[in-house]
């Protein structure tokens, strides 16, 4: 699917992002399985991840950067219509985890609900928020990638657990004011003949949590790393590439890219694959790991603050995730 012509340009007027107190670090795994620091950073470039509070839930992250992103856009949470959650790690499996967002932030007239499109799901939501304000339907959307992965890990899995980590970023979108830049293109896929080299195969209504099968820990992560590594880099450098070109632009007037933080070598393989030299690549995967539908979030929210770019600046996200999901936005800033 893609599109580029919205009929209102749609701009992201503030960003925001929060990341639980705990530090895990690769150290600390070593007592938990059998890895090292030096297997965890040469694989992956992952050094350290947050680890969300017993108790602290996936809507107490999103509503944390939800109230960061409203402040840094000068916008009240009452006059937002809009609430788009991307996650697979939601609260409770019904309601949405927008809906106690809403309730936390008190966003009253707000549409809430999530997005399911794994480490997608922050730029799914940015489509459709994008479409529905584009399209006159309102005009101010919160749109959040939240997840608790540490919630669905098998922590006696070393295969996973060293991966993942838990945070939520957030972004305002509203429709573009007099000085402010555009969303200039998006391209979004899915290729569900690959549903199962990531996946949480427990839990849901395929395969429910029982005492016969509690011991198996279904309801975590898995995934067949090296195949889900071949179609991260493939298809993100593709998906890249068609917003690239469908925006106008080239390597050369991209200030920055900001890919899902999945994996070290992955971005890498992408940078090079698109000629876009290293420092026009964020990366804060080190700090944090994978945090799916958070992690292109939380990046764009700290490459916003640190100034990798500014009014008027290109820039481009790429994601990857379950699904097979992938998506891809330029954005004039
Ligand atoms: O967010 C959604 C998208 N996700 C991704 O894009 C992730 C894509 N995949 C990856 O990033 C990489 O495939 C991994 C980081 C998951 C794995 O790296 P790899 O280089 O593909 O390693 P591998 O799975 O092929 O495993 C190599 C070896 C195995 O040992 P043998 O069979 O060669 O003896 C594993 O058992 O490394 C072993 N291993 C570990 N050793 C120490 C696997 N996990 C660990 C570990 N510590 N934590």
């Amino acid at each position: 699917m893609s599109a580029t012509n919205s009929r209102i340009p749609v701009a992201i007027a503030g960003t925001g992002s929060y990341l639980p107190k705990r530090v895990m670090t690769n150290k600390d795994l070593e007592s938990i399985v059998d890895t090292t620091d030096e297997w965890i950073t040469s694989r992956t470039g992952i050094k350290s991840r947050h680890i969300a509070a017993e108790g602290e839930n996936t809507s107490d992250l999103a509503t944390e950067a939800a109230k960061n992103a409203l402040e840094n856009a000068g916008i009240e949470a009452a006059d937002i219509d809009l609430i788009i959650v991307g996650t697979i790690t939601p609260d409770t499996l019904t309601p949405a985890t927008a809906c106690y967002v809403q309730h936390n932030i008190g966003a009253v007239k707000a549409l809430a609900f999530d997005v399911s499109a794994a480490c997608s799901g922050f730029l799914y939501a940015m489509k459709v928020a994008q479409d529905m304000i584009a399209a006159g339907t309102y005009k101010n959307a919160l749109i959040i990638g939240a997840e608790k992965l540490s919630a669905f890990t098998n922590w006696s899995d070393r295969n996973t657990c060293v991966l993942f980590g838990d945070g939520a970023g957030a972004a305002i979108l509203t429709a573009s004011k007099e000085g402010q830049g555009r969303i200039l293109a998006t391209e979004l896929g899915t290729n569900g003949s690959q549903t199962s080299i990531l996946n949480i195969p427990g839990g849901g209504s395929a395969c429910p949590t029982t005492i016969a099968n509690a011991d198996q820990k279904l309801a975590s992560l898995a995934m067949q790393g090296r195949e889900v590594f071949k179609h991260a880099v493939n298809v993100m450098k593709r998906s890249a590439e068609a917003v690239i070109e469908e925006a106008g632009l080239s390597p050369e007037n991209i200030q920055q890219v900001i890919p899902h933080q999945a994996n070290l070598r992955i971005i890498d393989a992408i940078a090079d694959r698109l000629t876009i030299p290293n420092d026009k690549v964020f990366v804060n995967l080190h700090k944090y790991g994978n945090t799916s539908a958070a992690a292109v979030a939380i990046a764009l929210d700290e490459a916003h603050r640190e100034k990798k770019f500014e009014r008027g600046d290109n820039i481009v996200l790429v994601g990857f995730g379950a699904g097979l999901t992938w998506a891809a936005v330029a954005i004039e800033w």
